[in-house]
């Protein structure tokens, strides 16, 4: 789970500074990163390594989920659980189902029309400014993105302490940077997107 969810941690890194490209003025600049990533060979490898990544951290989560139900069907009769756990951490599995289902549009947003569908003239960065002209999928979009902050900000420290790399000295050092980089990762797309609905 752990591993899954840091390789998806860089993935989304990769991802985002792609897409940043698309708040430059030169149109050309996305559409000539986004073809280099859909035909360079080795990318293109890399694509079922991602998709292995998600379905990894997706059946894992799942699976850890129903063992600590399993583990106590019954509830502790005096449990405040606020008191020792975050609310992000008690709610993984419902952000990461929120987050899979926005995968699921964003494949058919996106992914879907560049491998088989209509690219309309402009490019891959037509089709991106196209779909934030509409309001809800904007809306839809910025929602997903401060689901995910939400879903990174536990998960971040949550994989630095399953590997290992976590005590006294170095959890405050993981939670900060998970903070920050959750709101970098929530905030850059929620930009671009609501950058291109304005104009
Ligand atoms: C402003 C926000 C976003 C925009 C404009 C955007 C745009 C795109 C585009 C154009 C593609 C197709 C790339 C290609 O095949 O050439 C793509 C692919 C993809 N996106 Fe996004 N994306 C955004 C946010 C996200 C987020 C938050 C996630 C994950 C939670 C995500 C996950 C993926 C995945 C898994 C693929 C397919 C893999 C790939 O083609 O490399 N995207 N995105």
């Amino acid at each position: 789970m752990a591993l899954s969810g840091l390789f998806l941690i860089v993935f989304l890194l990769v991802h985002l500074s792609i897409n940043l490209l698309l708040l430059s003025d030169d149109q050309s600049l996305f559409n000539e990163a986004s073809h280099f990533m859909a035909t360079n060979p080795l990318i293109l490898i890399m694509q079922y390594v991602l998709a292995l990544g998600f379905a990894v951290h997706i059946l894992s989560g799942v699976a850890l989920t129903v063992q600590n139900q399993l583990a106590r069907p019954k509830s502790y009769a005096n449990n405040k659980p606020s008191e020792n756990s975050s609310i992000e951490s008690r709610t993984m599995i419902v952000s990461g189902i929120l987050v899979l289902l926005f995968l699921v549009l964003h494949m058919r947003n996106f992914f879907y029309h560049i491998k088989f569908g209509h690219v309309p003239e402009g490019g891959d960065y037509m089709l991106v400014s196209d779909l934030f002209d509409i309001w809800y999928y904007t809306m839809i979009y910025v929602a997903s993105f401060v689901i995910l902050g939400f879903h990174l900000n536990h998960g971040f420290q949550s994989a630095f302490q399953s590997v290992g790399a976590n005590n006294k000295t170095w959890a405050p050092f993981w939670k900060k940077l998970g903070t920050i980089y959750s709101v970098a990762v929530a905030g850059g797309f929620s930009i671009i997107a609501l950058y291109l609905f304005f104009n």
